[in-house]
């Protein structure tokens, strides 16, 4: 078994601008992840419909999140990156876990109250059971890992649940107990105007957030209008408890510049935020200029772009059908 690799699957939804979020939260990860796994991307477009998303808007956007991977330096020729859709067996295994997931470990999912909000009877039916159809995602390639920012713990708990369960019921060890990936400095990163709120594609204010869609002009004024708050910088990480918002700028400092956030304090420390604004705004500008730069252009070439989303459905369907097959074999679906 020497060749063996560990399989890492990850997704995101194409459901408006890549963030600055999924960039340190997720995306940078795959980069360096993809040298040592066997790794599959997935641009996430039946997970995004459970809210409304405009068809032409929603073309665009899976077009543009591949475009966002590429760029930043996932390789489509070692990586497998291909859109859900693409691939029938995402759907008809989430069908599966909605049979095998319980009704009382959906209704313990934080993000779905949040993103349902008050108005739960109104929430699509998809939204509810959006955990269950992300299992499925990482399942049906019996991925090992799975490399996620901190938002996405409890989903990931809930496909360990689903996957022993699974086993228990059908007496099996045939899916593995998968492991998530939190890794890096920023894990969480915020919002730029409210330290208390994730920075998230959906926030209506456009300063809470770095699109990579974001000119260097746009993400240098994003930063240096960022919210602080009027104290100095402390000296040390401890300091900045109950400073949501210097804490944030900091680990993103920290995550952009590949070190750590209580070296950076050291360094600013007992200052003001105007100097580590500037460094922090060249210092995005640095990192994220080319990769912006690079998206947009992919994003004219949409020939380019659907080939290899086409050729990675391809190469996902390899892997994933027999995995299905065995799965109707164990449920004990009649195949002829
Ligand atoms: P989404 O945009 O919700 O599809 O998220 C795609 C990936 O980016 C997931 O791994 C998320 O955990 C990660 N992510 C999204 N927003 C953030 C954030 N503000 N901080 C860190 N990671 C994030
Ligand atoms: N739910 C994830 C998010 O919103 C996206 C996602 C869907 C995902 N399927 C996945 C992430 C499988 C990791 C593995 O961020």
């Amino acid at each position: 078994m020497t060749d063996f690799k560990q399989r890492i699957f990850s997704g995101v939804q194409p459901s408006g601008n890549l963030t600055l979020g999924n960039y340190l939260g997720a995306i940078r990860n795959w980069v360096t992840l993809q040298k040592t796994y066997e790794s599959i991307f997935c641009v996430v477009d039946l997970h995004a419909i459970t809210v409304w998303q405009d068809p032409a808007i929603l073309r665009d956007a899976t077009r543009e999140v591949a475009a966002g991977m590429i760029a930043s330096g996932i390789d489509p020729k070692e990586c497998i990156i291909f859109n859900q859709s693409q691939v029938p067996g995402h759907a008809e295994l989430a069908w599966i876990f909605n049979c095998v997931a319980r009704m009382g470990w959906l209704n313990r999912m934080t993000q779905f109250k949040e993103k349902a909000g008050k108005n739960r009877e109104r929430a699509s039916v998809g939204l509810y059971v959006y955990p269950d159809l992300m299992a499925a995602d990482i399942l049906l390639y019996k991925a090992t890992h799975v490399p996620v920012g901190e938002d996405q713990k409890q989903h990931l708990e809930l496909t360990r649940d689903i996957a022993q369960k699974f086993n228990n019921d059908y007496g099996t060890d045939f899916f593995p107990i998968t492991e998530p990936l939190i890794l890096g400095e920023a894990t969480r990163v915020m919002s730029l105007r409210d330290g208390n709120a994730k920075m998230s594609k959906s926030d209506p204010s456009e300063n809470s957030r770095i699109n990579l869609t974001d000119d260097r002009d746009t993400i240098a004024r994003k930063i240096r209008k960022a919210k602080t708050d009027s104290e100095p910088i402390a000296t040390t990480l401890e300091g900045l408890e109950g400073r949501p918002e210097a804490k944030n700028l900091m680990n993103i400092f920290a995550a952009l510049s590949d070190r750590r956030a209580e070296d950076i304090c050291a360094e600013y420390g007992g200052q003001g935020f105007a100097a580590f604004k500037r460094d922090l705004a060249e210092l995005s500008v640095s990192v994220l200029g080319p990769i912006t730069e690079e998206m947009k252009r992919l994003c004219d070439e949409k020939t380019y772009i659907d080939q290899i989303l086409k050729e990675g459905s391809e190469k996902a369907r390899i892997i994933s059908e027999p995995i299905l097959k065995d799965v109707h074999n164990i449920v004990g679906f009649l195949q002829s």
